[in-house]
Parts: C-alpha cells; structure tokens; sequence
C-alpha cells in the first residue's frame, strides 16, 4: 500500500484509502494533524479525553472523512476499547499520530510524585499504549506508519519542567528503539516541536516568564499547529519512504542536535 508505484498515492489525495488514527485530537497540533490528514485523503479517527465532534465535523463539511471517539491514552483498557472500535469499524490501521500530552511546569522539591506519574502516564505510558497496539494491528499489513510527537525538550534539560522533558526524552527513545524493532515494515518518527501557539503554552500550563523565554528562539515566533501538522503529514506519506528512527525538529531553530 505504501510502495513507490502506489496507484492511490496522487498529488491531491496521497493518503487515499489510509485509516488514521490522531489522539489529542481536539485541539491544537493534534486538531491540526487531523484537518491535514483527511485533507490529503486519509480517513481520520479523531480520538482524544476530550470531545473530538467538533474535529470530525469540520472535516466532514470539508468533505473529509472522520470519526470522533473517546480515549484516556494512560488508561489500559480505554486504549483496548479504541482499539477495539478501530478493528471493528475498519479493520485495519495504517497510520497513527500520537498527539495527546500534557505539560507540567513545577520546581523539583515542589513537585509531588503523582504529579510526575501523571505526566508520565500521559506522555510516556500513553505513547506506548497506544503506539504498541497501533503495531499489532499495522503487523497484520505488514506496513504502517507512526509518528510520537516529543519535543525539542527531548533533546536537553530545562529547570522546573523535569518531569515533561524527562517523559519526552522517552517518547523520543520508544520512536528510536521500534524503528529499529520493526523495520522495515512500519516506519517510526517523532515528532520534535518548538514552542507551539497552542493551549499548552497558555495562562494556567506555562508561567508569562517562561512563554517569552521561548521566543528567544532563531526565528522568534511561536509556530503554528498548522506547520507541524505538514510535517506530519508529510511523514505519513508517500514521499517519506526512506525516514524512520528520527527525532524531527520543526522548532524555529530552537534546538540543532
Ligand atoms: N505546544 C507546544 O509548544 C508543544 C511543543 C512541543 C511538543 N508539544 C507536544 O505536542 C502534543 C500536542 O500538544 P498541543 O500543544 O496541541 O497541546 P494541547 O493542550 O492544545 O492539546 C493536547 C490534547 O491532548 C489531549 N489529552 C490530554 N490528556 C489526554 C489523555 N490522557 N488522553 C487523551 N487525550 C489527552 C487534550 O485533551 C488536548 O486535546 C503534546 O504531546 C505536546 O507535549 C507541544
């Protein structure tokens, strides 16, 4: 389905007939991933803890294809459900976007450990729940794509976010070591983000201090959902044939591994 000569695969539509799944689907990067996929054809599942409706409704008037479903990627038998739900009404998955996180802002000694576990559920247990079972259902194709969104942060330390940069340093280790353990069916990337104009970075996730310190960046700007949701989608198709095990920085220059 992914070969060089796929005939689906045109200039418009190059994710025709592919079954995507994007979590955090409601808003932000995740929301943008989803209106990037179906908009190049792909049949979009748009799953996130929140209500993801309003995702799959705006694709539809667009005239894409989406469904909304629910999921608490930290939770186990939520991800069964969805996975469940995917089986069952497609049969198959060939692409999975792993948008759902959450960010913690907190001096170490203030930090208590259920807010590290919280973190880490989200981001770090979320991204292998959710990608291990998007790989069982991609071995029956024997091909698929996954993309874990980390961040820049997975690439150095910053003070009073230890525990989101630790749990993205990890993302980007599960991306690097399935790369490795199932190629060359499914190609595994994350994502790397710079600072992005999201909810994430408002009032209540992020002090004023820090969101001006990260526009101290080459380009400064935060960047829009919309260019990392390109990036994604990018790596979902055709033309991202040789990329896997990579950690992919569209970040304004913040950080040049
Ligand atoms: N915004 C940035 O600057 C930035 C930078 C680098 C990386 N990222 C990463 O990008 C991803 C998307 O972030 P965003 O900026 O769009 O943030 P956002 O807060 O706008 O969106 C996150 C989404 O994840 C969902 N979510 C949270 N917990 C969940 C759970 N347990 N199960 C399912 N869904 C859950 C939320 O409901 C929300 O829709 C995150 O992994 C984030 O860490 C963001």
């Amino acid at each position: 389905m992914m070969a060089r000569n796929d005939p689906h695969a045109n200039g418009h539509q190059p994710l025709a007939r592919r079954i995507a799944l994007i979590t955090g689907a409601a808003r932000g990067i995740g929301r943008a991933t989803a209106m990037a996929l179906a908009a190049q054809g792909a049949t979009v599942v748009a799953a996130d803890i929140a209500d993801t409706t309003n995702t799959a409704e705006t694709i539809a008037e667009q005239g894409g294809q989406a469904s909304a479903l629910a999921v608490d990627v930290s939770d186990t038998g939520s991800v069964d459900a969805l996975f469940h739900t995917i089986e069952e009404r497609h049969g198959r998955l060939d692409i999975l976007i792993q948008c759902a996180g959450i960010i913690h802002e907190k001096p170490l000694l203030e930090t208590a450990v259920e807010d590290f576990d919280r973190v880490i559920a989200v981001n770090l247990r979320g991204a292998f729940l959710v990608g291990r079972e998007a790989i069982r259902l991609m071995n029956r194709n024997g091909e698929g794509r996954i993309i874990l969104i980390a961040s820049d942060l997975a690439y150095f330390g910053r003070e009073t976010f230890s525990s989101y940069v630790a749990s993205k340093h990890g993302v980007l280790g599960l991306a690097r070591s399935w790369a490795i353990e199932f190629a060359p069916a499914i190609l595994v990337n994350a994502l790397c983000p710079g600072p992005v104009d999201t909810e994430m970075l408002g009032a209540g996730n992020m002090s004023s201090e820090w969101r001006e310190r990260e526009l101290d960046i080459p380009l400064h700007r935060f960047g829009e959902p919309e260019e990392i949701a390109a990036m994604a989608a990018f790596l979902a198709g055709p033309s991202a044939q040789f990329i896997t095990g990579q950690g992919i920085g569209v970040n304004g220059g913040s950080v040049m591994p």
